[in-house]
């Protein structure tokens, strides 16, 4: 993962770096460094954790210089202290990297046998030396990047800068994305567009295996065989990035609070509300009608939200239904008939483990969709059709708001399968399409629960281990509310299948352990009804989390019920996010935790 940048600019460059490194922190907070030259000579400022530590070093150490390069780190070989920290450096030469150098032990070996000492635990360390190394050799650094990219292996983007070259940055991608800006006499480099969008619209992006030689004039670029290439450049609209918190202390609760509104604007796109029914905003180059089999694979909670999916797909369309984490996904060599469809739900559009199994669908001749929320991603750049959600830029790590919204295009996409495949009547298509109307305003609603969710939070802050509990769509639910907690507050919590509790996690059911069930009034409320009993006859104390039905119907003591408005059964899941994610926040505000920015965590992570 890591964010980079690197800027050829006219005057001092390194607050734009800061400024960059900013936009870039979403893909990782460890550590960030900026490196300049100053009159031909490389200086660096790094610094241990967030960016605002490399901020304070800055102002009591400024760096001048009208060309350099910055990083912010998601650490994956070493720990991650300023010793770690990019760039690194040698005196030929400064590099950031994102990704993974696989070989880098091998590289390593063969480079000390040749005497060279190594400062850091990094593998980009690896990538510094052997660029050095052969410009000792007495090549220039295009000759010197260009015997060493061939030589590294894995998932990577890389960006130099050379001691006593006013006037060049080399940039290479290989796996990992890297975007090039044009400005009036000015070059940059970035992990993405956003990360240059203060500065210039006028982007290209580069393509697997290129690398680029920039002067403040222009690009060079080549591809992996060393050709000059000519890449197409864009005009990119990306808006307030960085957005502000608004009457909020963090961006998870302006994120969770924006839901009804940002649901809306998704649902909009896909939904002819006047009509009632699903209006498609893409022309599908195949027929739901002639699919077999859906292949739905993501990461994290984009994952979750196709899991919930799968039960709509089937239910509605008929459609079997296979579902994988992108990180197995990939390597399983899972046999996919030409012609079926492979669905591929991400926020960022550049998790690698995504990106690497629409890679794989598509060499496997599969028509490819994929729900993001970065327009500009990779992903959407690479799929045959972008289902694009509209949840605006997410800037909390944990996913609430795009969570959300990916549930919204999901649901759109398994109505209008339904209808493809005659399994849905128009009378049923109007049904769903009203109660997806009303999604909106019940989340308005189960966000007005907020005051007793606050003061429940803080009893669930004592507790060492969460169980969440669910059946049919409540169940991918309960994995979600279960992911939340852990993601923000560090308690342990797992998420069940309700009735699988008998299976194992009974055996931990105390006095101690919250249980939080959802279950709204369903066709399997009561079957979750007796699992309940199973944990309330152990000791076990629940939180349940129903619409007012449920309430009413449990009979069963509980340690809190958080009422939720009434929901159609198809789109409750929409609505009972709220609360689950409400939870897991004011759990970890109270416990004061760092909630938009996690520990170990990254917004978006490109490696695998
Ligand atoms: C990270 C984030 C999660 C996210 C997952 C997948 O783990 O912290 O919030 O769900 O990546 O990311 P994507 O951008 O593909 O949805």
């Amino acid at each position: 993962m890591c964010g980079i940048v690197g800027i050829i600019g006219k005057t001092s460059v390194a607050p734009q770096i800061v400024e960059a490194l900013r936009r870039l922190e979403y893909r990782g907070y460890d550590s960030a460094g900026v490196a300049t030259l100053e009159n031909g000579h490389l200086d660096r400022r790094r610094a241990e954790g967030k960016l605002r530590n490399l901020e304070t070093k800055l102002s009591q150490a400024p760096l001048s210089g009208a060309i350099g390069i910055g990083h912010t780190r998601w650490a994956t070989h070493g720990k991650p202290n300023e010793t770690n920290a990019h760039p690194h450096a040698t005196e030929k030469l400064a590099v950031v990297h994102n990704g993974i150098i696989e070989n880098f032990r091998e590289l390593k070996t063969g480079l000390e046998a040749k005497g060279i000492k190594f400062e850091t635990e990094t593998d980009t360390e690896v990538v510094a030396q052997l660029v050095t190394y052969e410009m000792r050799q007495g090549r220039p650094p295009i000759e010197a990047i260009a015997v060493t990219l061939p030589r590294l292996r894995g998932a990577f983007a890389l960006g130099f800068l050379f001691s006593g070259e006013d006037d060049l940055l080399i940039g290479a991608r290989h796996g990992a994305p890297l975007a090039l800006g044009f400005g009036d006499g000015e070059m940059y480099l970035g992990s993405d567009a956003l990360a240059l969008a203060p500065f210039t619209d006028d982007i290209t992006y580069l393509e697997d295996g290129d690398w680029a030689i920039l002067h403040r004039t222009g690009v060079d670029i080549r591809d992996e065989s060393g050709q000059s290439v000519r890449r197409p450049r864009h005009k990119i609209v990306t808006g307030s990035f960085m957005a502000d918190k608004g009457n909020h202390r963090h961006f998870m609760a302006k994120e969770i609070h924006e839901q009804p509104e940002v649901v809306g604007r998704t649902l909009a796109h896909y939904v002819d509300f006047s009509a009632g029914r699903v209006a498609l905003p893409f022309d599908l180059p195949f027929d739901f009608k002639d699919l077999k089999r859906l292949s739905i694979s993501a990461c994290g909670t984009a994952y979750l939200a196709g899991l919930i999916s799968k039960y709509w797909f089937e239910r509605l369309a008929r459609i079997p239904v296979e579902i994988d984490v992108a990180s197995e996904f990939r390597y399983r060599e899972a046999p996919l008939e030409p012609g079926s469809l492979a669905l591929f739900v991400s926020q960022s559009g550049e998790t690698a483990d995504t990106l690497a199994s629409l890679r794989y669908a598509t060499s496997e001749q599969q028509h490819t969709v994929s729900v993001v929320n970065v327009p500009t991603s990779t992903m959407a750049r690479e799929s045959a059709v972008v289902a694009s959600t509209l949840a605006g830029v997410e800037v909390g790590v944990a996913s609430t708001k795009a969570f959300t919204c990916q549930l919204a295009v999901l649901l759109s996409l398994a109505i209008a399968a339904g209808r493809a495949r005659g399994t849905l009547s128009a009378e049923d298509e109007k049904e769903l399409v009203d109660a997806l109307i009303g999604v909106p305003g019940l989340m308005s609603e189960a966000i007005k629960r907020e005051h007793q969710i606050e003061v429940l939070a803080r009893e669930l802050s004592k507790a060492k281990d969460v169980l969440y509990l669910g059946r049919g769509t409540s169940y991918p639910l309960a994995l979600e509310g279960a992911l939340k907690l852990k993601e923000i507050s560090y308690i342990h919590a797992e998420g069940y299948a309700a009735g699988e509790l008998k299976h194992g996690p009974i055996a931990l059911i105390d006095e101690t352990m919250p249980v939080i069930v959802i279950a709204p009034h369903d066709a399997v409320f009561e079957k979750t009804v007796s699992n309940m009993q199973e944990v309330a006859a152990r000791g076990g104390r629940i939180i349940l989390i129903t619409d007012e039905k449920g309430a009413l119907d449990t009979g069963l003591d509980t340690m809190a019920t958080i009422v939720m408005p009434a929901a159609h059964p198809i789109v409750a899941p929409i609505v009972h996010s709220i609360p689950i994610q409400l939870l897991a926040y004011h759990t970890a505000v109270f416990m004061g935790k760092d909630v938009d920015q996690p520990r170990n965590l990254a917004k978006s992570v490109t490696v695998e």
